[in-house]
């Protein structure tokens, strides 16, 4: 057993997206090897409906997925490819963009006009960036959450854990991708496989991310609820915590619970060219792909 150092932990940062939404990024667009298969995390909770209605109106995605997570509010969804839907609380799409899509999702609050969700994008290994889109949508209920004994709660949406399937299936990265909730002063250790890159974002509550592997010198001695762990300091709300390599990270809930995501995957590992929601190898993919939009041959007929 070796736990996982936490690398760094970082609030999500202020931002606008889409027609005016208003949401906060974890990580996107700076160093796009640092979570590897991971490219960009988006927390678009919102409580005012002035601050998300104008939503993500018609845009173009290739070379990579992306997973939204609904906790609150709807988001509709409508493709060039002609699909269409609606997610509500708790549902999952993962969205596989492949050789292209023209996509619009827009938002609806809750009875209380909020929009709570989060959005991730998955890199696509270069044998699989021109695959066919490809959709899956997950409705909550069809989630599997697994309950242990001392009150954690883990939605299992994509991978394996404590034995049970998350929904979502045929992913490149293999990722695992949990919503986990620990209750108040409760330590937990999850398994997480070596070779795999991971991380962790908190949104609820508070957690001290046990960290006994970094050197002494950065480490903080806290007393969390009567047990004493080394850890760097509380992650709260909007929290990206980052882990080394390992095969299990250990966390201790603060005195309300915590609630996160925890998500990991194999890293891709290749060249990454990047223009917004396109995410190729090379630069002359990227310019392909928008001589592609300009002429009208950005979507790839059905093989
Ligand atoms: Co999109």
């Amino acid at each position: 057993m070796s736990l996982r150092p936490v690398l760094s932990q970082s609030p999500a940062q202020p931002t606008m997206e889409g027609a005016g939404v208003k949401l906060h990024r974890a990580f996107g667009f700076t160093d796009p090897t640092m979570l590897d298969p991971f490219l960009l995390f988006d927390d678009f909770r919102n409580d005012r409906e002035e601050d998300f209605i104008k939503g993500f109106p018609w845009h173009p995605h290739r070379g990579i997925e992306t997973i939204t997570y609904v906790l609150s509010g709807s988001v509709e969804h409508g493709d060039s490819l002609g699909n269409h839907g609606t997610l509500g609380a708790g549902d999952v799409q993962w969205m596989t963009a492949g050789s292209g899509i023209l996509h619009q999702e827009m938002p609806t609050g809750n009875a209380q006009g909020q929009m709570h969700g989060f959005q991730l994008w998955g890199n696509l290994p270069s044998s699989l960036k021109m695959t066919a889109p490809r959709y899956q949508d997950v409705k909550g209920t069809e989630i599997p959450e697994v309950i242990d004994d001392d009150g954690t709660r883990v939605k299992v949406i994509v991978g394996e854990f404590w034995g049970k399937n998350g929904p979502v299936d045929g992913i490149a990265a293999n990722p695992q991708y949990l919503d986990v909730f620990v209750p108040a002063g409760v330590k937990k250790t999850f398994k997480i496989d070596t070779y795999r890159r991971a991380f962790a974002y908190v949104f609820e509550g508070s957690a001290a991310f046990a960290d006994a592997s970094q050197p002494a010198g950065v480490l903080l001695e806290k007393e969390v609820m009567g047990e004493e762990v080394n850890i760097r300091d509380m992650s709260g709300d909007r929290t990206l915590v980052r882990f080394g390599t390992g095969d299990e990270v250990t966390v201790q809930a603060g005195p309300e619970g915590a609630r996160f995501l925890l998500i990991s995957g194999a890293p891709i590992d290749e060249p990454v060219a990047w223009h917004g929601p396109i995410v190729m190898n090379t630069r002359d993919e990227l310019i392909q792909a928008v001589q592609d939009l300009q002429n009208g041959t950005f979507i790839k007929p059905a093989h």
